[in-house]
């Protein structure tokens, strides 16, 4: 076995030595934990803040178990916790700075295997991101989902019932208080959201990935079997140290790949894109926004699940999970078979024989739920650089559609005017929103799936065009085009839509087109005025260092990886 990186703290017959040591006994560890044992740091993202990850402290307690059954040393430690539900203006503005937690808390302790906690939504990208800029032998654990959200008689998925009930709220079809009596049927178990939002897509990802053990996606969070996934992670991360397994070696081009396809086939949060792109960056594996297109081109989605279709995480768990999907992919020649996975097998030898109960959940890769699911970039002088939608959540009948904008300059215009009789729109107009970018928010908030007016809605329309620079939930739907690239206030050209602009989408063509005179546009890019810079802190740092969507939306100086050495001693 290598030298463990951990003995350059604690395996010192020095002064330095004692210090590192003798302060760590007060915890009353015996001496011994400390000659040649791998220390396993366990990266926690606990909060009672975060409600998604609020049972991480009993998750972690059996991943210690398992690695001291397999003869490490565990030390648990907490980084910076980001709860979607709750965290404002989004929690996005803080993944990369959660990042950096990790990354530093990682480099700088004596740490020589990683065990990742993540669960809410920005809690897993922030950890693989930071983990990964570091590359140690790493392993992620995700929390699992929530149980199925259950209101009179029926499901009720996280996210999406709430999207669908508040529209049915402002339509007059629902009252305020049958809307609130939801909110406990909803959400009645330890966990994250049990749609297919971005905390289950980032899950299956980090599974597709091959960064945790097989079925790490869908055990729901209070089934037994967690804490068994749990106790069996603690027990590898231990082997993984003794192989020098490092986190760059699983992370190949073709893991991402993996993943892209899989991010098709379940259909997966768009977030996921800019998530992977992100990651990639930091082990330095060249992907960007059209690998998503290619790759996704003609991808069947296989699981009938919200926000896509009906049943929710804990069905696909019951119905097989992501094995039984990867298994799909497999057989269809969609998946890179050879990969390496943190268990030390191929991503194929853990799928292979993945048992599939359920057809209605999980579909055949040849008799998909649907086809063409992947998610498709969009350009044009719209989105020079990129937008992109989520095929499996739009409506087939405005893939192909030319309307007359209606334009928001903010979200604080959305909210002010949507709602108002008197706004001129039809199921016909585009509904553009500005300044909702990585810069413009700032953090790229996921309010791309714009409210329909209501007027609309009482006439029962369901969908309209959407098009904006910000994000969407992973738990959203509807014909929406998000992430468009630059941002309007990186002076993009959707900075330059006026409403009554005629916009063109043919999703067919990968188009996104204003149908406005390049003269009128230039005349527009003059007034065009830059919005000022925070004033201080962490917003202005991140304003003045954040990526566009199609690179990430990472700060400029994070990109890459500076390994596990630390430079000097601080004694
Ligand atoms: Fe935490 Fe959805 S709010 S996963």
């Amino acid at each position: 076995m290598k030298k463990l990186r951990s003995q350059a703290w604690f395996g010192r017959r020095d002064k330095n030595g004692f210090l590192y040591r003798s302060w760590m006994k007060n915890q009353g560890w015996p001496h011994d934990l400390f000659q040649e044992k791998p220390v396993i740091g366990i990266c926690n993202t606990w909060s009672e803040l975060t409600p998604c990850n609020a049972h991480f402290r009993e998750l972690a307690d059996f991943v210690k178990r398992g690695v001291w059954e397999a003869g490490g040393f565990p030390l648990e430690f907490p980084v910076m916790s980001l709860g979607e539900s709750v965290l404002r203006p989004t929690a996005m503005l803080f993944r990369n700075l959660a990042s950096m937690d990790v990354e530093e808390s990682v480099r700088s302790n004596p740490i020589d295997g990683v065990v990742l906690l993540m669960g809410c939504d920005k809690t897993c990208p922030s950890l693989l991101m930071g983990a990964a800029s570091c590359d140690l032998p790493t392993i992620g654990l995700s929390g699992g989902p929530m149980l199925s959200g259950k209101f009179r008689g029926c499901d009720l998925g996280s996210g999406t019932g709430v999207w669908q009930m508040s529209e049915q709220v402002r339509s007059g079809e629902m009252k305020w208080e049958d809307f609130f009596q939801a909110e406990s049927c909803m959400h009645r178990s330890k966990g994250h959201c049990m749609t297919m939002g971005t905390a289950s897509t980032m899950a299956s990802m980090v599974e597709a990935l091959g960064m945790s053990l097989p079925g790490n996606a869908a055990i729901p969070a209070v089934d037994a079997r967690r804490n068994t996934l749990a106790q069996m992670t603690g027990r590898r991360i231990v082997e993984m140290v003794k192989e020098d397994l490092c986190m760059s070696r699983v992370l190949s081009r073709e893991a991402f790949e993996n993943a892209i396809r899989a991010n098709a086939a379940i259909g997966g949060s768009t977030n996921a894109v800019i998530h992977l792109i992100a990651l990639a960056a930091r082990v330095g594996v060249p992907l960007c926004l059209d690998d998503f297109d290619r790759l996704g081109e003609g991808m069947p989605c296989l699981v009938d699940i919200q926000p896509s279709g009906q049943h929710l995480m804990e069905d696909f768990f019951y119905a097989g999970g992501l094995p039984a999907v990867l298994r799909e992919l497999g057989e269809g020649g969609a998946l890179h078979r050879d990969v390496l996975t943190v268990n030390g097998r191929s991503i194929w030898e853990n799928v292979a024989e993945a048992p599939c109960w359920n057809r209605e959940v999980i579909h055949p890769f040849q008799k998909p739920f649907k086809p063409n699911a992947g998610i498709a970039v969009l350009r044009g002088n719209l989105a020079p650089n990129g937008a992109v939608i989520k095929l499996s959540a739009a409506s087939p009948h405005l893939l192909e559609h030319r309307g007359r904008a209606v334009v928001f300059e903010s979200i604080e215009d959305l909210h002010a005017r949507i709602d108002d009789e008197r706004l001129d729109v039809d199921e016909s107009c585009v509904l553009v929103l500005k300044n909702c970018g990585p810069r413009g928010y700032p953090g790229m908030a996921e309010v791309g799936n714009m409210p329909l007016p209501p007027k609309l809605l009482r006439k029962g329309v369901k969908d309209m065009v959407r098009i904006s620079d910000a994000r969407m939930s992973g738990t959203a739907y509807g014909t929406v085009v998000l992430h468009v690239c630059p941002e309007a206030a990186a002076g993009g050209p959707l900075a330059l839509v006026h409403s009554g602009d005629m916009i063109r989408l043919d999703v067919h063509k990968r188009l996104l087109q204003l149908e406005v005179e390049d003269g009128a546009l230039r005349a527009r890019q003059a007034m065009w005025t830059a919005p000022p810079l925070p004033k201080r802190g962490w917003e202005r740092l991140y304003v003045q260092h954040v990526l566009q969507a199609d690179q990430g939306a990472d700060l400029d100086f994070l990109v890459g990886h500076s390994g596990a050495k630390v430079a000097r001693d601080s004694h």
